[in-house]
């Protein structure tokens, strides 16, 4: 059966045929600008395309030039970034190009090694972005592209091994074509998300099934090997609206590094159980505020965390230390999508 496996330059010719009937049309692809493919390899990373699609023009507008989004305030870039998650991307992604300005003259390096040591860029960064605005042959890895790999030549081994990424990055660097490189991996990403799919792949369809060695060998739903899951950390928070008289209401910037650095998002402290409606009356205290109403609880899932959030609001005088904003200031603000909740949830229960 193995005999029947694809050898790896046997993989781009079938494989280009399908992506010309086949692959997705998305914006970024054709682009020969190198940052704004940039920005969208940053905007895609643990973003899913129909997210990213909605978040990369308006991106690119407001920053269509790397010395636009250099020159801009942090606060800005996350504004635009808010609700798409992993904010430390778009703090690179920044800092990055005030780099490209500092150090490369504007220009985004196209060197693979002085594009690789920015901020935000690994290689699999640097392989997407410039095999796709400029055609070099570099390979890519990511999630989709793992699981073609190790079905079609079962790789065995967990991928995020060092043995198994070693065995991986040298299949994606054999099945490239001196020919099109960059479509070659924007055609084994768009495999990778829509026929060979995580579970019940599509393999009846599949341009490759015929040389496949897990389909070969009825392994395709083993391969590739999980890899372990990183423990959830369950947190129980309060969160507070204090609203003055002409509807303002308290909003607080989070410590510069750690969670959510930097982002805006009510009053907020851990408190579990019980305490909960406690620790609101001593938080809406020592912010001027009287005493607090329960709006509800909203739940928010990050990656490894877990927050479960009781939201209260009260009345306050103005004393609170922090910034007074209407609900319209919030698009001028950097508010991730768990504060975006609580908030919500405070500003639909008026009156107090
Ligand atoms: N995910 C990451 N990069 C991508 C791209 N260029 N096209 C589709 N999905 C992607």
């Amino acid at each position: 059966m193995i005999d029947l496996m694809l050898e790896p330059e046997e993989v781009a010719p079938p494989l280009l045929r399908w992506y010309a009937g086949h692959g997705r049309d998305l914006p970024w692809r054709g682009l020969r600008d190198v940052y704004a493919v940039w920005v969208s390899e940053i905007i895609l990373q643990q973003t899913r395309v129909e997210t990213g699609q909605r978040y990369f023009g308006p991106f690119l507008q407001r920053f269509p030039t790397v010395q636009s989004l250099a020159a801009a305030e942090e606060g800005e870039v996350l504004a635009l970034w808010s609700g798409l998650g992993f904010y430390r991307r778009a703090r690179s992604l920044h800092r990055a190009a005030r780099v490209v300005v500092q150090e490369h003259g504007g220009q985004v390096p196209t060197d693979p090694e002085a594009l690789g040591s920015l901020p935000g860029i690994g290689r699999y960064t640097v392989g997407a972005v410039l095999s796709s605005a400029l055609n070099a042959k570099l390979p890519i890895l990511d999630g989709n592209v793992i699981r073609v790999l190790s079905r079609l030549f079962l790789v065995e081994g967990a991928p995020d091994r060092a043995a198994v990424q070693r065995r991986l990055w040298a299949l994606a660097e054999a099945v490239l074509p001196d020919d099109r490189p960059g479509d070659f991996n924007q055609a084994l990403m768009d495999l990778g998300a829509s026929l060979c799919s995580p579970t019940s792949p599509s393999c009846d369809r599949c341009p490759l099934a015929d040389g496949c060695g897990a389909l070969a060998e009825g392994r395709v739903d083993d391969l590739p090997e999980p890899t372990k899951k990183a423990k959830v950390r369950f947190e129980e928070r309060v969160a507070l609206l204090v609203a003055r008289d002409d509807g303002r209401f308290l909003l607080q910037q989070r410590p510069p590094s750690g969670l959510l650095a930097s982002l805006w998002e009510l009053p907020s402290v851990e408190a579990e159980g019980e305490v909960a409606v406690l620790a609101a009356g001593e938080l809406s205290a020592e912010l001027g505020g009287g005493a607090p109403r329960a709006c509800g609880t909203v739940e928010h899932r990050f990656s490894h965390r877990h927050w479960t959030v009781r939201v209260f609001r009260s009345r306050g005088d103005g004393r609170g230390a922090g910034r007074w904003v209407t609900a319209g200031d919030l698009a001028d603000l950097g508010v991730p999508t768990a504060s975006r909740k609580a908030i919500d949830a405070g500003l639909a229960e008026p009156g107090t």
